[in-house]
């Protein structure tokens, strides 16, 4: 689909108001995505998979605006209390959507978000935010226009959550999510996530995932600012054919469930994303001294035990442990004994995949 597919030319016959609430999980990619292009396109392809216990709830209420407005209206609370600083953020998702979703200037929105996870852990909250207010939306868009297929609706919905925040459009359907055009995914695009559509076999459909929240304060560079410096990287075309070849040999890894090759690329991925953080002009550093311990235990942990766990990392200094649900008690056992002492006032969650985005009633 091309993005003039995602205008809506007719007419629209909203309703005058109502409310709309969705919850959307967070997801960890394993192909990282670290570059783009204009438009929120993403200079690599990218797979994600869908989390569960960490997600937003938003819901938002819409009154019509009776007068033409130049600008747009809306209020935002986070939880429970008014958040002007997360406003230019939602400013700039509405100007960038603004030709796709026409009824943005003849309504004043009331916005009410809300993370299951702390807001200052560390975890990015923009891709379950932009996804969550996304499908909100998209589900007032539906009102008006409910022969809407439910398959146009959420790719739309990843479509729009792409111009708030790449990743968020690999946060509205499960569990295994991809993202950027390449050639042997028919089906792939830069301008939404897909479900995988090759065989994963049933050891992935219940992974587990627990964050260790190694540092929870604010980001000394964004993610934003990081995917810039990857203009004129030194090493970035090499980089990006990296990400197409780790996609590829992810194909036959996920069908056979062949966990020694999967940890392979999800290890390296991570640290290639670091190495590009320290490789580009300026240089910078996410990961902190407890990182690297974290890092270094997991791997003793598997060298002794011959267990799968393995890590993955955000752009940020927190680990994500990854490991079959099938080794979850041996695995909980080794993060309670090793690794809570590298964690911000002991503090991890435990995570797992999900099915995606919800309506909520
Ligand atoms: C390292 O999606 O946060 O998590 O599009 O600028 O909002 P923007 O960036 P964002 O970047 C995520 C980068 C990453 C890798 C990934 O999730 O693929």
């Amino acid at each position: 689909m091309k993005a003039s597919e995602f205008v809506s030319n007719i007419e629209l016959e909203l309703p005058k108001s109502g409310s709309v609430s969705w919850k959307s999980p967070s997801n960890i990619a394993l192909v990282k995505y670290w570059g783009k292009k204009l438009n929120q396109i993403p200079a690599n392809p990218s797979i994600s998979l869908t989390l569960d216990a960490c997600h937003t709830k938003t819901s938002v209420q819409f009154q019509e605006i009776t007068q033409e407005q130049q600008n747009f209206s809306f209020d935002l609370f986070f939880e429970g209390e008014e958040k002007p600083a997360f406003k230019p953020k939602i400013q700039t998702f509405f100007e960038r959507i603004e030709s796709f979703v026409p009824f943005l200037k003849k309504y004043h929105f009331t916005i009410h978000t809300s993370n299951s996870f702390p807001h200052s852990s560390g975890i990015a909250s923009s891709a379950s935010g932009m996804a969550a207010l996304a499908l909100c939306l998209m589900e007032i868009e539906q009102k008006a226009l409910p022969e809407m297929t439910e398959d146009f609706f959420y790719r739309k919905a990843s479509f729009l959550a792409r111009l708030g925040s790449g990743s968020a459009c690999r946060s509205i359907r499960g569990s295994l999510v991809q993202w950027g055009m390449h050639k042997p995914i028919p089906e792939s695009s830069d301008l939404y996530g897909i479900t995988y559509p090759f065989e994963v076999n049933e050891v992935f459909e219940d992974y587990h995932d627990t964050i260790l929240l190694v540092h929870k304060g604010q980001k000394t560079v964004s993610s934003t600012v990081g995917h810039g410096l990857m203009e004129g990287h030194p090493f970035a075309i090499n980089r990006f054919e990296q990400a197409h070849s780790n996609l590829n040999a992810l194909k036959s890894i996920f069908a056979e469930g062949n966990l020694a090759e999967f940890i392979k690329i999800v290890e390296s991925e991570a640290l290639t994303l670091h190495a590009m953080m320290m490789t580009s002009h300026p240089y910078f550093l996410l990961m902190k001294p407890d990182t690297l311990a974290i890092l270094e235990k997991i791997w003793n942990f598997r060298r002794e035990t011959g267990l799968h766990a393995c890590f993955t990392l955000d752009a940020g200094a927190n680990v994500h442990l990854l490991y079959p649900s099938s080794q979850k008690e041996r695995t909980i056992q080794f993060v309670q004994d090793e690794l809570v002492a590298h964690c911000e006032n002991g503090h991890y969650i435990c995570d797992r995949v999900g099915n995606g985005s919800k309506r909520l009633m």
